[in-house]
C-alpha cells in the first residue's frame, strides 16, 4: 500500500506547473477512436486515469505510443470487442468507450463504469441520450449492450446538466445521420474541449459550452493534433494549498477565467491573489474573513474544488458553511479534519465550519481523489506530521504531486508499507 508522510508548516514557494485536464483527457482518449486516421493529444497528465484508459486502448487492439506528455492513437486495427468489468470499473470515464464504439461502430459492450464513491451515479441520462439516437440498451447485470442499426439525429433534453452524458450524447452523434441538438448540455470548459478535438477531426459541433449543443453527422472523422486544456481542479487545489501556506507560489499555465467562481470567493475572503494571464501568484495570509460556498455546476463553485476549500475555510473567525449540490456522499474528508483538529458538523447536505482552528498532524485516509487533495492541503497547514493512507486515489488525479510539491519546499514522501 501507498501512503504519503507529510510534515505541515513549510512556506511553499517557487513555481507548481499545471498540467492537462483529467476531466478533459479522460475523454479525449476514448474519442480519438472515432477518427479513421492517427490523431495526436499533448499536454497529457500522467496520472493512473489516463494510463487505465491506454491499457482499454491496447486491449482493443489500438494502437497508442506515449511521448512526454503526449500520446499518439491509430485506430486503423481497433477490434471492438467486449469490455471487461475489470477494465470498467477501473475509472468512471471508461463509460466514454460507450459512446465513441455506438458512435463508430453501433456497437458497445461493456460493464458499469467505476470511479470515486461520491454518490449512486447513475448513467440513465447517458442511456437515454443513445436510445435517442436509435440504440436499444440492454442490461444484463451491470452489463451494458447498447446497439443499434443505425443511428439518426435526434432532439434530447437533458433532466440534469451531466457533464458525462453531454460528451458520451456528443460521441454517439458525430457520425449518426443527420442533426443531433442536446438541451439543458453542460458548459464545463472540458466539454469545450471535446468538441473541439472532435471538430478538429471534421466533425461539426457548434455551441459547446453553451447549453444547446448542436451537431450534424458526419462520415468520416480525419486525424489531428489537439491539445488538451489545463486542468482548472489541479490548480485550484495549489490555490487553495498556496493560500495556506504558500509565499509568492505561481500556479502557472492556467487558465484564470476557468476558475473564477474560486478566485473571487477567495478575494472576498481578503486572499492575495494577483492574477495574470496564465498563472496566479498567492501567498498567505494571516486572516481570512469566513465565507459560504454552495457547488454548482460551470460557472458556479465546482464540486471537485469544494473538499479542499473547506480546509481553507478552517481558518477563517467565525461561521463558514458549504453546500453540495451535486453528489450525495461528498463529505467523507470532514471526519479525518475534525479527527486533525477542525470544528465541523455536518447537516444534510451542508457542513458548517467554525474557525479558526489549529489543525494538528495524524493518520488519514484518502477516501477519493478531492477528499485526498484536501487530506494533502490539512497536512501543509497542520503541525506535525500527517501519514495518508489510500493515495492511490490521489495518484488518478494529481500528477507528480510529491515532485511538485517538494519542488517548493514541501516536505512530503511516498512510501510503500
Ligand atoms: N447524473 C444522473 N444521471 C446521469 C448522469 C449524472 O443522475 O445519467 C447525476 C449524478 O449522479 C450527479 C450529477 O448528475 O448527481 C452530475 O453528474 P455528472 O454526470 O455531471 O458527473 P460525471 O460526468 O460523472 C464529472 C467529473 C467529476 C465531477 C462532475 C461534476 C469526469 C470523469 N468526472 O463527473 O469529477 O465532479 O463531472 O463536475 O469528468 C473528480 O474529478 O474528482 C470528479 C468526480
Amino acid at each position: 500500500m501507498k501512503i504519503l508522510e507529510i510534515v505541515g508548516g513549510s512556506t511553499l514557494s517557487g513555481t507548481i506547473r499545471i498540467g492537462g485536464a483529467k476531466n478533459s483527457c479522460v475523454a479525449l482518449i476514448p474519442a480519438a477512436i472515432l477518427s479513421d486516421e492517427e490523431v495526436t493529444i499533448c499536454n497529457v497528465p500522467e496520472i493512473s486515469d489516463t494510463d487505465n484508459l491506454c491499457e482499454i486502448l491496447n486491449y482493443l487492439n489500438v494502437e497508442n505510443k506515449r511521448a512526454s506528455e503526449s500520446i499518439v492513437i491509430n485506430p486503423k486495427n481497433l477490434e471492438n470487442k467486449e469490455i471487461s468489468e475489470e477494465f470498467s470499473k477501473k475509472l468512471r470515464a471508461s463509460y466514454y468507450f460507450m459512446g465513441a464504439l455506438l458512435g463508430k461502430y453501433k456497437k458497445a459492450v461493456m460493464y458499469f463504469p467505476g470511479g470515486c464513491s461520491i454518490g449512486t451515479r447513475p448513467i440513465d441520462q447517458h442511456l437515454k441520450g443513445f436510445e435517442a439516437l436509435g440504440a436499444t440498451v440492454s442490461v444484463e447485470g451491470n452489463k451494458y449492450i447498447i446497439e443499434a442499426e443505425r443511428l439518426k439525429g435526434s432532439h434530447i433534453y437533458l433532466d440534469i446538466a451531466s457533464v458525462g452524458a453531454t460528451i458520451n450524447i456528443m460521441l454517439a452523434a458525430v457520425k449518426a445521420e443527420g442533426k443531433t441538438v442536446i438541451e439543458n448540455a453542460a458548459k464545463e470548459p472540458e466539454i469545450v474541449n471535446i468538441a473541439t478535438f472532435l471538430n478538429n477531426m471534421g466533425a461539426r459541433i457548434t455551441g459547446a459550452g453553451t447549453s444547446t449543443i448542436k451537431i450534424t453527422g458526419v462520415q468520416r472523422l480525419k486525424g489531428c493534433f489537439h491539445e488538451v486544456i489545463p486542468d482548472r481542479i489541479e490548480a485550484g487545489t495549489y490555490l487553495i494549498i498556496g493560500a495556506l501556506c504558500g509565499e509568492n507560489l505561481k500556479i502557472d499555465n492556467i487558465i484564470p477565467e476557468h476558475i473564477e467562481s474560486l478566485t473571487s470567493k477567495m478575494l472576498e475572503m481578503g486572499a492575495n491573489l494577483e492574477i495574470g494571464t496564465d498563472y496566479i501568484i498567492v501567498s498567505k495570509k494571516d486572516k481570512y474573513r469566513n465565507t459560504s460556498i454552495k457547488t454548482a455546476v460551470y460557472p458556479g463553485f465546482p464540486t471537485d474544488l469544494q473538499q479542499p476549500f473547506t480546509v481553507l475555510l478552517t481558518k477563517c473567525p467565525g461561521k463558514s458553511k458549504v453546500t453540495e449540490t451535486i453528489w450525495e456522499n461528498r463529505f467523507m474528508h470532514i471526519p479525518y479534519l475534525v479527527q486533525m483538529g477542525a470544528d465541523i458538523t455536518i447537516k444534510n447536505q451542508t457542513a458548517t465550519v467554525l474557525g479558526p482552528t489549529k489543525l494538528t498532524g495524524t493518520e488519514v485516509v484518502a477516501t477519493d481523489l478531492r477528499a485526498g487533495a484536501a487530506m494533502v492541503a490539512a497536512a501543509l497547514s497542520a503541525e506535525g506530521k500527517t501519514m495518508i493512507t489510500n493515495v492511490e486515489h490521489i495518484l488518478r488525479g494529481y500528477e507528480n504531486i510529491v515532485q511538485k510539491l517538494t519542488d517548493v519546499g514541501a516536505k512530503i514522501e511516498s512510501r510503500e508499507i
